[in-house]
C-alpha cells in the first residue's frame, strides 16, 4: 500500500481531530500505511518518534475533542531550505510520499512550495548522500492534499473552514451569557472576537446575537462612525432596549485602514452617552472545547475526500485542497486558491473594499 502522513499545522481548530481519524482509517480501509507527524511540520524536520505509524484504534475516542490530539505549531525551520531537506528525508526513509496537511493559508503554501522543490530536493539529498539512487527513483513524486483548519473561515475556495462552525457556537454563548448580565445593569458591551483579518466570525456572531453594531476590517465603518454608532445605541435604549451589545473583529480597521479597537469603541460610547460600559475579549475560548457537528461532520467528510484524493494524484495532478462548496466535498486548486486568498488582503491593504467584500464573498 502507499506511505501516506498527516499533519496539523498553524492554529488548532476543533473538527481537526475528525479530518484526522478520517484520514487514518479510510487510508487504512485502503491498505495504505498512514502516519502521524506530531507537532506540524517540526516534528517532520525532526522525525524520530514524532513520525509513527497510525492504527486503526490510535484515532478511537478522539472526534469529540477540540484541538488537535497529534499537536501543531507555527515552524521557522520548515522555512528554511535545509529544514525542508530533513523533512524530505524522514519522509523517504519511511516510503512516505502522500502527505495530507490541515492548517491555514500558510501552511497550505508551505505544503506547495516543498512539492514544488521535490525534485530538486532530492537532487541535493542524493549529492550529499544522505539518500541512496534507489531512493531516488523510486520516491520521485510527492503528493500532497491540504485542508483548511481553521476558526477564521478566510480562506477563499471553501464554503466554511473547519472549526468556524464550532467558534460560532462559543462566540454565541459568550454573548448570551453577557447579555443577561448586561440587561441587569443596563449596561453595554463591547466584545472582541478572532478572525485575524477576516470579519466573518464578527459578522455572524452579530447577525446571529442581535448586536447593535459590528466592526469588520473587509468593510470598514463610515468615516463618521462615532456619531452613528452613538445615534444607534442612542435610539435602541429609547425604544425601551436596557443593553447595547457592540462587536469588534480583532483585525477591525477605519477606511484610512488604521485599527479600531475595542478600548476606542468604548472611549466613544463613556464620552458621547455616559453609558456603563465594559470590554470583555473573548480570546482562545474560541478556539477550544468541544467541535460541533458541523465540524465533525466535515472534518470525517474531508478527510475521506483527501485520502481520495491521493488515490487518485498522479506526477502530473496539481496539488489539490478539499473544500466545502454547496455542501459537498470538492477538490479545488490549492494554489489557486491560495492567490485568490492574497488577493483579499491585497485589496484591504489599497483600500479597495467594495472589492475585498465582493471576493471574500466569493469564498
Ligand atoms: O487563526 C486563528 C487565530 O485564532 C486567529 O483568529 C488569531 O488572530 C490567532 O489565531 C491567534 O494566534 P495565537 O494562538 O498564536 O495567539
Amino acid at each position: 500500500g502507499k506511505g501516506m502522513a498527516v499533519l496539523t499545522s498553524g492554529g488548532d481548530s476543533q473538527g481537526m481531530n475528525a479530518a484526522v481519524r478520517a484520514v487514518v482509517r479510510v487510508g487504512i480501509y485502503l491498505g495504505c500505511k498512514v502516519h502521524f507527524i506530531r507537532e506540524g511540520y517540526q516534528g517532520l524536520v525532526d522525525g524520530g518518534e514524532h513520525i509513527q505509524e497510525a492504527s486503526w484504534g490510535s484515532v478511537s475516542g478522539i472526534i469529540h475533542k477540540g484541538g488537535t490530539v497529534i499537536g501543531s505549531a507555527r515552524c521557522k525551520d520548515f522555512m528554511t531550505r535545509e529544514g525542508r531537506l530533513k523533512g524530505a528525508k524522514n519522509l523517504i526513509d519511511r516510503g512516505i510520499t502522500n502527505l495530507v496537511v490541515i492548517g491555514g493559508d500558510g501552511s497550505l503554501t508551505g505544503a506547495n512550495l516543498f512539492r514544488q522543490e521535490w525534485p530538486s530536493i532530492l537532487e541535493e539529498l542524493l549529492k550529499l548522500e544522505r539518500i541512496t539512487a534507489e531512493q531516488k527513483a523510486k520516491f520521485s513524486h510527492l503528493n500532497i492534499v491540504g485542508m483548511v483548519g481553521s476558526i477564521d473561515n478566510d480562506f477563499c475556495g471553501t464554503d466554511m473552514t473547519i472549526g468556524t462552525d464550532s467558534a460560532l457556537h462559543r462566540i454565541i454563548d459568550c454573548i448570551d451569557a453577557i447579555v443577561s448580565t448586561a440587561y441587569s445593569h443596563q449596561r453595554t458591551f463591547i466584545l472582541e472576537v478572532m478572525g485575524r483579518h477576516c470579519g466573518y466570525l464578527a459578522l455572524v456572531g452579530a447577525l446571529t446575537s442581535e448586536a447593535d453594531f459590528v466592526f469588520v476590517p473587509e468593510d470598514p465603518p463610515p468615516v463618521d462612525w462615532q456619531k452613528k454608532l452613538c445615534d444607534k445605541l442612542e435610539q435602541e435604549r429609547a425604544q425601551g432596549q436596557r443593553l447595547n451589545i457592540i462587536i469588534v473583529a480583532e483585525g477591525a480597521i477605519d477606511r484610512d485602514g488604521n485599527p479600531v479597537t475595542a478600548e476606542q469603541v468604548k472611549q466613544v460610547v463613556v464620552d458621547n452617552l455616559q453609558q456603563d460600559t465594559r470590554i470583555t475579549v473573548l480570546g482562545h475560548v474560541q478556539r477550544g472545547g468541544s467541535p460541533s457537528a458541523f465540524d465533525r461532520i466535515l472534518g470525517c467528510r474531508m478527510g475521506a475526500e483527501a485520502v481520495m484524493a491521493l488515490m487518485d494524484a498522479t506526477p502530473e495532478s496539481e496539488a489539490c485542497v478539499v473544500s466545502l462548496d454547496g455542501n459537498q466535498a470538492v477538490r479545488v486548486p490549492l494554489m489557486a486558491c491560495v492567490e485568490k486568498t492574497k488577493a483579499v488582503a491585497k485589496a484591504m491593504a489599497e483600500k479597495q473594499w467594495e472589492l475585498a467584500v465582493q471576493l471574500r464573498g466569493r469564498s
